[in-house]
């Protein structure tokens, strides 16, 4: 065995950094953002994707590997954004894995996409949109749409899901999804290969079959999807809740 290979068993560098794939030596490569295309877990247009874990990676000395920079944000919510059915625009559906609560008071959250998704147009020029989470019954339908464009596509008619009029926006609910969030852009934040939409929640949807004879929304009944590293989970069991931790007197019980 090599003196550098001992040193990287041991989880020290090599005296010398290893050629990295290109010529670029690999703490140059990682103090940049990956501009390749395909990396991202959302593009399905790369070909056959370099993986991150893929044999450049080097010894962090902390006991792991060190990666490039990637979006390894794990688990993220998947969703089926609708939109369209506005300023000429007709309706859609794509799926989005870059998305997120982004604030409580006005409740705001985003989504990114890519400018050359169809749905960035619809969503660019109506400034709105509807976040229908999926429950694990729509996965193959939250995948479809995530492989199929509006341009040539119609979603509704591929995927059979259905779709019914929202209260503040003119782009479609989806009906088979428990819970339905009517969005209105209020801010649009160029990033790189996506584009931000912040958007404010006006309207929320939520199935019946959901709530208790209390009206208490029990969301662990609707079976949720969630998505980590390219693949599709299912909500595992409940094992806590808000502040359990602090064993508050009476926090079980308000619940
Ligand atoms: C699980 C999954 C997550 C995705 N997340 C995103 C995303 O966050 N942003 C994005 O621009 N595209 C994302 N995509 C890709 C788009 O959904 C896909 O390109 C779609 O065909 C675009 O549809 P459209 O051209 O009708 O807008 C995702 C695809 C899948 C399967």
């Amino acid at each position: 065995m090599s003196a550098d290979e001992n040193r990287r068993r041991e989880g020290r560098p090599a005296t010398k950094k290893p050629a990295a794939p290109g010529g670029v030596p690999p703490r140059q490569q990682f103090g940049r953002p990956a501009p390749i295309r395909g990396r991202d877990s959302d593009d399905r247009r790369g070909g056959r994707r370099s993986r991150p874990e893929a044999s450049d990676s080097v010894s962090s000395g902390q006991g792991k590997r060190l990666w490039k920079p990637s979006t390894m944000l794990a688990p993220t919510p998947v969703v089926l954004v609708s939109c369209g059915g506005r300023a000429e625009q007709p309706e859609n559906i794509i799926t989005v894995a870059w998305t997120g609560t982004v604030c409580s008071d006005p409740p705001m959250l985003s989504i990114s996409i890519r400018p050359d998704r169809f749905s960035h147009g619809i969503i660019t020029a109506t400034r709105e949109f509807v976040v229908n989470i999926p429950t694990q019954d729509l996965a193959k339908a939250t995948d479809l749409c995530g492989m199929k464009s509006g341009r040539d596509t119609d979603k509704f008619a591929l995927t059979g899901l259905s779709r019914t009029a929202g209260e503040s926006v003119a782009a479609p609910l989806l009906v088979e999804c428990p819970l339905n969030l009517e969005c209105k852009v209020r801010k649009t934040v160029k990033l790189g290969s996506h584009d931000m939409f912040v958007a404010e929640i006006v309207a929320v949807h939520v199935s019946p079959a959901l709530l208790d004879r209390r009206g208490k929304l029990c969301l662990e009944q609707a079976k949720l999807l969630a998505y980590a590293h390219r693949e599709y989970y299912s909500l595992g069991k409940r094992i806590g809740f808000f502040g359990f931790s602090a064993k508050r007197p009476g926090a079980a019980r308000r619940r």
